[in-house]
């Protein structure tokens, strides 16, 4: 590696909100392996040294934009998993070494925020750690453990009131189509138990949050892929996952009317862009994906969808 350039090891994974951030890689692939996922494919798991790191953000530092870094993403799908120790360390010499630099952002599996302490993650979030993105795809156990995402609806609720608490801004994503087709039973209790889950967790006061729902990509090498070849796994139609979106958003119901809750659609694998503010805009929302399903002309077409 030469000095004079921040390493990666491509492909590298981060939310499509962090694409105008400065990009550190402190850990390499993940430390779970998800059926529907890309992020161990080609990659040994690795967190890196405290001195590689530091390496590459001094050479972020030492560069011409180093003034206009707002906004830094560890890399890679979980770098949650790092030791506290570590993780502090590192986001503080981050934020000492970009002077205006507001936020660090983290991807991070459920069970290594449980892992952490109330005051570990204060420590974190007052270091400069804001917002972490919580895979949670689906409130269902039932589908969580088909998909071996390793965690359950309730390490969800209790890992979203431990980041609240510690004021992180909680960024979660579902997965839609996530059960495949031939089984309504299953996408029925996908979205209402993944409202159920929203619902849990909507916080009393008026801070913002973010939930994202993507579309299921069966992308070659993961283990769903190898389902899909041996005909066990078969993905829902763009009407079904509509279908099943609009259950989720119709049980949405906060016992908080005035949440901040960012929602959103418009990832590169939806069929149709959505945005709004639940429960707020709920009917509007819902006329949108009634508009969807009657005109589905106006839908994405496949071969334009990604990850
Ligand atoms: C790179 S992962 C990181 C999330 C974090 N490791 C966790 O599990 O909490 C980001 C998110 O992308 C989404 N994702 C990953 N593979 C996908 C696929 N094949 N189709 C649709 N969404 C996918 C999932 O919501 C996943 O949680
Ligand atoms: S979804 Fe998250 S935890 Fe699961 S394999 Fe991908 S990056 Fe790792």
């Amino acid at each position: 590696m030469s000095n004079k350039q921040i390493y990666y090891c491509r492909p590298v994974f981060r939310p499509p909100s962090e694409g105008n951030s400065l990009l550190i890689q402190l850990t390499e692939g993940c430390s779970f392996k998800c059926d529907f996922c890309m992020s161990n494919l080609r990659k040994n798991f690795k967190i890196r040294s405290v001195d590689e790191v530091k390496k590459d953000l001094d050479i972020g530092a030492r560069s011409k934009y180093s003034s206009s870094v707002r906004k830094l993403f560890f890399l890679d799908g979980n770098a949650m998993v790092t030791p506290v120790a570590k993780l502090l360390e590192l986001t503080k010499y981050a934020m000492m070494n970009f002077p205006n630099l507001e936020r660090v952002g983290v991807y991070a599996h459920a069970k290594d925020i449980l892992k952490k302490s109330d005051d570990d993650l204060k420590a974190l979030s007052d270091a400069g750690l804001k917002i972490a993105y919580v895979g949670f795809e689906t409130g269902s156990d039932e589908l969580l453990k088909m998909v071996h995402k390793n965690a359950t609806k309730m390490d969800f609720i209790n890992a979203s009131k431990k980041l609240m608490k510690a004021d992180i801004t909680l960024s979660a994503t579902f997965i839609n189509g996530l059960g495949g087709a031939g089984n309504e039973d299953i996408s029925k209790v996908h979205a209402l138990e993944s409202a159920d889950l929203v619902n849990k967790i909507c916080p009393d006061n008026d801070r913002i949050w973010y939930i994202a729902f993507l579309s299921l990509m069966v992308p070659p090498g993961t283990v769903m892929h190898e389902r899909k070849l041996r005909n066990e796994f078969k993905e829902m139609k763009s009407y079904e996952i509509l279908l099943e979106l609009k259950l989720f958003i119709e049980t949405i119901n906060f016992t908080n009317k005035s949440a901040n809750c960012i929602f959103r659609s418009n990832h590169a694998s939806n069929y149709l862009p959505l945005r709004g503010v639940l429960e707020r805009d709920k009917s509007k929302i819902l006329n949108l994906i009634d508009y969807g399903l009657n005109n589905k002309e106006i839908l994405k077409a496949e071969h334009y969808r990604a990850l």
